[in-house]
């Protein structure tokens, strides 16, 4: 295994640490971004309860540590050891996630018996989200680091997390940082919510509100001070691919997780389709990924809100030139910021550009599946169906893939079988 860069086509060896990003960035070319190449070991389903555990063998992380000489129990005990943290700040370590049919929100969609919709449930996932998973694997590939000696700092001189985010990402961040005891930096925007706000002061995060300064280029003031950071030598803790690619490793897991639910003997039949609510697409680039790995063939949706949908964009671009297979040498071309100010009760997805969007055409594309953009009127009923018809405390960003079911529904057959991802619990 190793990175490879989707646009430029440069490789990094999996053993080189630290490895956020492609090498040939720059300040004035960003438009790059690393992915793994394929695991040598083949999918598995697995009973192990902590998912990090259970397909460790699939993981980029597992083979940096085995490549910076960390012996097999070492690298487990590392895992062991850094679910046991997270589990004493957080209240539990990473697990396995449900995946239920949801049988009255089925019946309310007028799916039959055999069809229907089931709810992967992240809500009580570490932090509340998905967004964990992500961040945990960047949190293992730095401790292996550190292990292996192959890093600068030892662990009383460790360089700090850097995040810019005001959510789901920065609370999960704050309590992965808390867990290791690393000091982690928060980037947040004037006016951020404050439930968010004392969540992370009280994780110990160090936050810094950033307003837009008069010197600031366009964008956002958040990423501006983030990158200055990680410039100045902090860690990209970052959900996006585009910032740290390794969040695209343990978010995978979410995708082995449903491959192992979906082929268990009581599944019965295969999936048909699976929505992923899409920001910055790390999720559902991640999710389609596990899929792929385990085997399952539905087809990806990925949905955005009408108030900032730059994938449904991109992939519309891509399609009138000609280029879904080879949507990564057309970037500009595709991907930019949404111009309207993004607005949506989904607020968690407004991201004006989807970062990891070349690798979320190619799973839609791979798949015979498509963006679907929600009217803002659907993203509202999703909620509340979702509130309705399960027991989920869901929020509205975490309802908005049930939203896209909403929106193509007509399409949809009654007996097929649907996935979406109930992530991110209310907050309020
Ligand atoms: C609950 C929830 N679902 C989905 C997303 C979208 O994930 P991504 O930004 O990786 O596309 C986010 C965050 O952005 C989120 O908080
Ligand atoms: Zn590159």
């Amino acid at each position: 295994m190793e990175l490879e860069c989707a646009v430029c086509g440069a490789s990094v060896p999996i053993s080189r640490s630290l490895s956020w990003q492609c090498p040939n960035v720059s300040t004035s070319d960003r438009q790059h971004v690393l992915r793994f190449t394929a695991a040598s070991e083949s999918f598995v389903p697995s009973d192990e309860p902590n998912p990090f555990l259970a397909y460790r063998h699939l993981t980029a992380v597992n083979a940096f540590g085995k490549a910076v000489g960390l012996d097999d129990a070492t690298r487990r005990d590392i895992i062991h050891d850094a679910d046991a943290g997270v589990a004493r700040v957080a209240g539990t370590g990473f697990r396995v996630t449900p995946l239920m049919r949801a049988d009255r929100l089925s019946d309310a969609l007028g799916f039959s018996a055999k069809g229907g919709v089931w709810v992967k449930d992240d809500t009580h996932n570490v932090a509340g989200s998905h967004k964990a998973r992500h961040l945990f694997g960047i949190l293992l590939h730095l401790i292996m680091a550190e292990r292996a000696g192959v890093v600068s700092w030892s662990r009383n001189t460790r360089p700090p997390l850097a995040i810019a985010s005001c959510g789901n990402a920065a609370i999960a961040a704050s309590t992965l940082a808390r867990s290791a005891n690393w000091p982690i930096r928060v980037f947040v925007p004037v006016g951020a919510a404050p439930a968010v706000l004392s969540l992370i002061n009280a994780l110990g995060a160090d936050v810094v509100e950033c307003p837009r300064r008069v010197d600031d280029p366009p964008g956002d003031p958040c990423i501006h001070r983030f990158r200055e950071s990680v410039a100045d030598g902090a860690i990209p803790f970052s959900v996006q691919g585009t910032e740290n690619a390794w969040c695209l490793d343990g978010g995978r897991t979410i995708g082995w997780e449903i491959a192992a639910q979906v082929t268990a003997a009581t599944f019965g039949a295969p999936l048909d389709r699976v929505f992923v609510q899409v920001g910055g697409g790390a999720f559902i680039s991640c999710a389609a990924d596990g899929l792929r790995d385990g085997g399952v063939t539905a087809r990806i949706h990925g949905a955005q809100a009408e108030g900032c949908a730059p994938l449904a964009r991109a992939w519309q671009q891509a399609s009138n030139l000609g280029v879904i297979d080879d949507a990564a040498h057309h970037w500009s071309e595709c991907m930019w910021p949404w111009e309207a100010t993004p607005a949506s009760f989904a607020d968690g997805i407004l991201d004006d550009e989807t970062y990891d969007w070349v690798s979320a055409v190619g799973a839609m594309a791979r798949t015979g599946g498509s963006p679907v953009v929600a009217t803002e009127e659907l993203v509202r009923t999703a909620f509340s169906m979702a509130h309705d018809f399960t027991d989920t405390d869901v929020s509205p960003t975490g309802s908005a893939g049930l939203a896209g079911v909403l929106q193509i529904r007509e399409q949809i057959g009654d007996d097929e079988r649907i996935a979406v991802m109930f992530s991110g619990v209310r907050r309020s």
